[in-house]
């Protein structure tokens, strides 16, 4: 089955074919992708603006479909199935590719099915060399979720924390932003800690004694007061050590953070795989203090391949053939859920 994967939830276009009659050889299935990122677009706002972002994937979804198809060699008719990010996300830049997608569909006679975008992170794994067998615990961590899930199996989903106010990549964001460093801030603060020293300013780590919830507005505030006591001017070559400290520090508290709940989320639900998911899992400190860690308890930490981290449309191409080869699909009418929970997903068996 040849399926076409629609991603256009937030900022970037992803459009992806995975056929699962390939899926033996090493690109697991996934015969092309094309993902169009609007970060330009955006940058001089300093964050995604919604409306933008809707007008810029109806511009973008037919150009990057026909040149999918023709570095596939394939034509519209080749295509069994669309499957095209349903929620969560902004409403407008899900309308779009929900729109696009369900209309392809019946012009096709073809079915489609509304992913869950954050299923669609958690499944990119399978689509690795480093596919680990369920169960496992899932970290899914992007722009706008936080999220430790038990996971059984496909649509088996039992969440055990969840940040009670901003996502750990809207925390990378924000700090960036006020470290005057371009969106998304995630890498750009990678790159400035690679040169800082992360124990030079003390961090807190919000919520660690609580359960297995988050929360992130603290560690964004107490950056705001460091960088209010410290000069920070990016322009000023002096002050370039001071900005790479805080970045640092800012970096090894959040992964510092995560590590420890993933160790006792680990340690709850008694298995021994992580899967660490979405934006911010491309994160390096994160996979390398996650494995350190783990390797104490005799865990595993597992993550898709670097382009499959971010957005993109083969993770829905993906997660979509796992529901329409279960017999699900969307009906004629169309729709998207900007806010659906992960637990809510029925079962793939
Ligand atoms: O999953 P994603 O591409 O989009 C959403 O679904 O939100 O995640 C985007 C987020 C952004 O906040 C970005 O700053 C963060 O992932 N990110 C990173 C890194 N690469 C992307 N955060 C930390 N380190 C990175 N290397
Ligand atoms: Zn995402």
């Amino acid at each position: 089955m040849k399926v076409l994967g629609l991603e256009t939830s937030c900022d970037e276009t992803g459009l992806a074919i995975f056929d699962s009659s390939q899926r033996h050889n090493t690109n697991q299935g996934l015969i092309g992708q094309v993902l169009y990122s609007q970060i330009e677009l955006h940058a001089t706002y300093g964050g995604v603006v919604p409306e933008l972002a809707s007008r810029d994937h109806i511009r973008k979804l037919i150009p990057l479909l026909n040149q999918l198809l023709n570095e596939c060699q394939l034509q519209k008719t080749d295509i069994d199935a669309v499957a095209f990010t349903k929620g969560p996300g902004l409403v407008g830049a899900l309308m779009t590719g929900a729109l696009f997608g369900r209309s392809l569909a019946f012009a096709l006679d073809i079915p489609a099915v509304g992913v869950h975008h954050m299923e669609g992170h958690l499944l990119a794994v399978l689509l690795g060399q480093d596919a680990p067998k369920f169960p496992f615990v899932g970290l899914l961590v992007s722009g706008g979720h936080t999220l430790l899930v038990a996971v059984k199996g496909v649509g088996q989903y039992q969440i055990l924390g969840e940040s009670i106010d901003d996502a750990v990549g809207e925390c990378f964001d924000k700090t960036a932003k006020m470290l005057g460093l371009a969106y998304p801030g995630g890498p750009n603060i990678a790159k400035l800690a690679e040169t800082g020293n992360p124990h030079a300013f003390d961090l807190p780590r919000p919520m660690l004694g609580k359960g297995l919830d988050f929360s992130f507005s603290g560690m964004k505030t107490a950056v705001h007061n460091l960088i209010k006591d410290n000069p920070t001017d990016i322009d000023n070559p002096n002050h370039a050590q001071t900005r790479a400290d805080i970045a640092a520090g800012f970096q090894f508290a959040v992964v510092d953070t995560l590590a420890k709940k993933c160790v006792k989320a680990l340690q709850h639900t008694g298995f021994s795989r992580l899967v660490i998911a979405g934006g911010v899992s491309a994160n390096l400190e994160l996979r390398q203090i996650l494995a350190k860690q783990l390797a104490k308890i005799g865990a595993t930490v597992h993550y898709a391949p670097p382009a499959l981290c971010t957005d993109n449309g083969a993770m829905i191409a993906f997660a979509g053939w796992w529901r329409l080869r279960a017999g699900q699909c969307d009906d004629l009418a169309v729709s998207c859920l900007p806010r659906w929970s992960m637990s809510d997903l029925a079962k793939v068996d």
